[in-house]
């Protein structure tokens, strides 16, 4: 039986990965601040522990861990997912909306790693999973607040990486394309190659089986975004304009 940690396991992507683990019999230790969605879940698996805790609050992502040890033993798979997401006009910024992002989106998986990575070192190894996005690879359209949060945290694996393979410390980063989940329904435009959460988390499980750094799906979506990230700014930003009609 494997110790799975997630945090923001309350709906979305986090929320299936852990129906899916729990399912396989894994423990999962399940942080995110809806209680009652936590409640709902333990209810239903034998295999759930729920823990209320606000990413952004490093005491209370310590104490989430500590109390996640007490009970399961050590973090085998730190799965650290929480996120938020807010479309933003960039002709009117709102330094709070971005601040929120990221506190949230990056300052909250730095938050879990200041308390995973010690007990992971303590137990000479572990694996720790990072949900970027594919929107961290160059600027896309209403991701002005979201954008750089999922590039600082492809950065951050990537400068960890050199620290914790030694270390025997699995790290990776995942690029999901789009996932039709409550973060995405505020969404006004048609999103390519959509895909449930379900399906999402079947794509993470598998990314976390390789050995692979980065993984990112789905392949149909990425592939295009991978030609789109290598090329010039000026041919990069008149197809991603042509694309999503944005700027017109
Ligand atoms: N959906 C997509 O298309 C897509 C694409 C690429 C990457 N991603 C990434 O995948 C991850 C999951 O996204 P999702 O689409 O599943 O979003 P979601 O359905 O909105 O779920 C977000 C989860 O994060 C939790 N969360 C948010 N703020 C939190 C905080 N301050 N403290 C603790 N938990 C918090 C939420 O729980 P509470 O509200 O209960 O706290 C919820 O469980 C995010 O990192 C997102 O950026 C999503």
């Amino acid at each position: 039986m494997t110790h799975y940690f997630i945090t923001g396991a309350s709906a979305g992507i986090g929320a299936a990965l852990a129906k899916k683990l729990n399912k396989d019999k894994h423990h999962v230790s399940a942080v995110a601040r809806r209680a009652d969605r936590l409640a709902a879940l333990q209810k239903a698996t034998d295999y759930f522990c729920g823990y209320q805790a606000d990413v952004r609050d490093a005491s209370a992502m310590a104490a989430a861990v500590d109390a996640s040890f007490k009970t399961n033993g050590p973090i085998d798979v730190a799965i650290l997912n929480a996120g938020i997401y807010v479309p933003q006009d960039g002709c009117q910024i709102s330094p709070s909306i971005y601040a929120e992002h990221m506190d949230v989106n990056y300052m909250g998986v730095v938050n879990g790693l200041a308390s995973i990575v010690p007990q992971m070192l303590a137990a000479r190894g572990g694996h720790i999973v990072i949900i970027s996005s594919v929107a961290g690879w160059r600027g896309l359209p209403k991701a002005a607040a979201y954008g750089p949060t999922k590039a600082a945290l492809i950065s951050l694996a990537e400068s960890l990486y050199f620290d914790l393979t030694p270390k025997n410390i699995k790290i990776q980063i995942m690029c999901p394309g789009f996932v039709d989940t409550e973060a995405t329904a505020v969404n006004d435009f048609d999103m390519p190659d959509l895909l449930s959460a379900e399906t999402a988390a079947d794509h993470i499980i598998a990314g976390m089986q390789r050995d692979v750094f980065s993984h990112a799906f789905p392949k149909s979506f990425t592939r295009k975004l991978k030609f789109l990230k290598y090329l010039p700014d000026r041919l990069y930003f008149a197809l991603v304009s042509k694309q999503t009609g944005a700027g017109s």
